[in-house]
């Protein structure tokens, strides 16, 4: 099989970066977490200090684009891939939520969704990938072969995410996480560039009461019924 894309969109926190990694592990496809470089690239602009108590030096960042090299690379022990800051692993440092509470500022800045979606493109040239994010199946494979949206209740993704946290040892309040994905929603639906939209040919998936079990098999269920 030639190229092949499956778009996972949909709200934050919706757990859509485990379903996508563990159906891309069940196909032998790439996995591709688009939020992850739009989270290196927030992670760049604040270690460079532009930055700043929610306000970002744009055309700075912007000028400084083609210094920003983004990548994919294999960790030693797994099959997962790590999000590579101009060669540095930063798969950890971009959690936080310093970075969560950035991250949609930067997102909004089209020179960046330019860049990001060049190298999503590239990424999945001639190759079968699961992609995660926002736009994949409206705006970076409007031909995508697959398209699913994800969605679930606020407070049961923010109870996830706080959980996930703690589990990590991570300090963290579960207000302040309910309130960073309330205000992410509005801006990833509010943006005036690609906004958080469900594709008219896209599967609905409402994960609230679903067990990760269940929704894989979800998943896999609508891939095979397609390839049939
Ligand atoms: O999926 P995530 O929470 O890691 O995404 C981080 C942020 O990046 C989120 O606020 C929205 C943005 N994003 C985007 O605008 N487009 C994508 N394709 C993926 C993520």
């Amino acid at each position: 099989m030639k190229h092949f894309v499956i778009a996972i969109d949909g709200y934050s926190s919706c757990g859509k970066s485990t379903m996508a990694k563990e159906l891309a592990k069940q196909l032998g496809f790439i996995y591709i977490d688009s939020g992850a470089m739009y989270r290196a690239v927030a992670l760049f602009a604040l270690r460079q200090g532009w930055l700043r108590d929610g306000i970002l030096d744009k055309g700075t960042l912007c000028e400084h684009l083609n210094e920003l090299q983004i990548s994919f690379c294999q960790s030693d022990n797994e099959s997962k891939s790590l999000i590579c800051l101009n060669g540095e692993i930063v798969e950890k440092e971009i959690r936080g939520l310093e970075v969560s509470n950035a991250v949609s500022i930067v997102a909004q800045v089209p020179e960046v969704r330019e860049k990001m979606i060049d190298l999503q493109r590239h990424i999945a040239a001639n190759a079968q990938v699961v992609m995660d994010g926002r736009d994949i199946g409206t705006v970076v494979f409007p031909d995508a072969e697959l398209k699913i949206f994800v969605t679930a209740d606020a407070a049961v993704r923010a109870q996830r995410r706080y959980d996930e946290l703690l589990a990590k040892g991570e300090n963290a309040s579960l207000e302040d996480i309910r309130k960073n994905i309330e205000m992410r929603d509005h801006m990833d639906l509010n943006r005036p560039i690609s906004p958080l939209r469900q594709a008219e040919d896209a599967l609905v998936l409402d994960n609230g009461s679903m067990s990760i079990e269940e929704q894989n098999a979800w998943l896999l269920d609508k891939y095979h019924q397609l390839i049939k």
